[in-house]
């Protein structure tokens, strides 16, 4: 994995976005894999402002989002639907038909979850996935103990999960028990992970994904099986890492050659 340690969330953001970017200009027509959360805001700003500028074009581009609370109506402002369309769909002009949200108002939700799978694969599979990190080290919505091959399924939230989402809905009751999440073996065959986080709340979860074992008790782990992982950080959430005078060094001295 490549660890990069920045001094604050803003550069966090802006090199994130750098990495997106990049995909981007390489191939106008990738696959993003779309994380919600607050972790993911700077980059989609930083993203915006480049569109914005005239520097990025994502009108090729399509777009599938890591997971959707089950049972709240797209209507509702903290569906992942409409958080998608708020935060990325809109300010980065991309076509809302190009962009995908698992379905947690289907009939049948193993069904859509299928489908889900089969729509990644038809678009080509994900070029570059953006993810958050939980306090307890989930990614997308994969609590501990999910399976490291585990595919788009119905996931029940842990109570701390619905706590730490409580600040996005009028009182903590209103946070669904169940979403709909990408599973790990999903996010595994992106063909690029860039992972961030910010704060000394998201410290011990960086720790155990970066420097502890491959385990489902941290699912976010599964990036150390992945080919092309990036994780990036701020200072405060490096802080707990061992080895994080290397990942400066090594981050310092990148070959020019050596893009992100
Ligand atoms: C959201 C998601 C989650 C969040 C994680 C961190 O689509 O996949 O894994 O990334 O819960 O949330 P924030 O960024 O709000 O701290």
């Amino acid at each position: 994995m490549e660890i990069v340690i920045l001094p604050d969330a803003d550069e966090v953001g802006r090199v994130a976005a750098s990495v997106i970017a990049d995909v981007v200009e390489r191939k106008p027509d990738a696959v993003i894999g779309l994380a919600t959360g607050s972790s993911p805001l700077a980059i989609y700003a930083e993203l915006a402002r480049r569109a914005d500028a005239g520097e990025l074009d994502f009108s090729h581009a399509r777009g599938f989002a890591l997971d959707e609370y089950v049972g709240l109506d797209y209507s509702h402002p903290q569906s992942y639907h409409a958080v998608i369309d708020r935060t990325v769909t809109r300010p980065l002009h991309l076509d809302p038909a190009l962009v995908s949200v698992p379905d947690g108002m289907a009939s049948d939700l193993t069904v859509a979850c299928a489908a889900y799978e089969d729509a990644i694969d038809a678009a080509g599979g994900i070029d570059v996935q953006i993810l958050g990190i939980g306090a307890n080290g989930h990614i997308g919505f994969n609590e501990p103990t999910s399976s490291l091959a585990s595919r788009t399924r119905i996931k029940t939230l842990t109570p701390k999960t619905r706590a730490d989402n409580a600040r996005f809905f009028e009182s903590p009751e209103q946070v669904p028990i169940h979403c709909v999440t990408q599973g790990l073996g999903t996010i595994l065959r992106a063909r690029r992970l860039v992972l961030v986080a910010q704060g000394d709340g998201k410290a011990q979860a960086i720790a155990a994904a970066v420097e502890g074992p491959v385990s489902a008790s941290c699912p976010a782990s599964a990036l150390q099986l992945h080919e092309s992982a990036t994780v990036i950080v701020d200072e405060a959430a490096a802080s707990l890492l061992r080895n994080a005078d290397y990942y400066r060094y090594v981050w310092e001295n990148k070959p020019g050659w050596k893009r992100y």
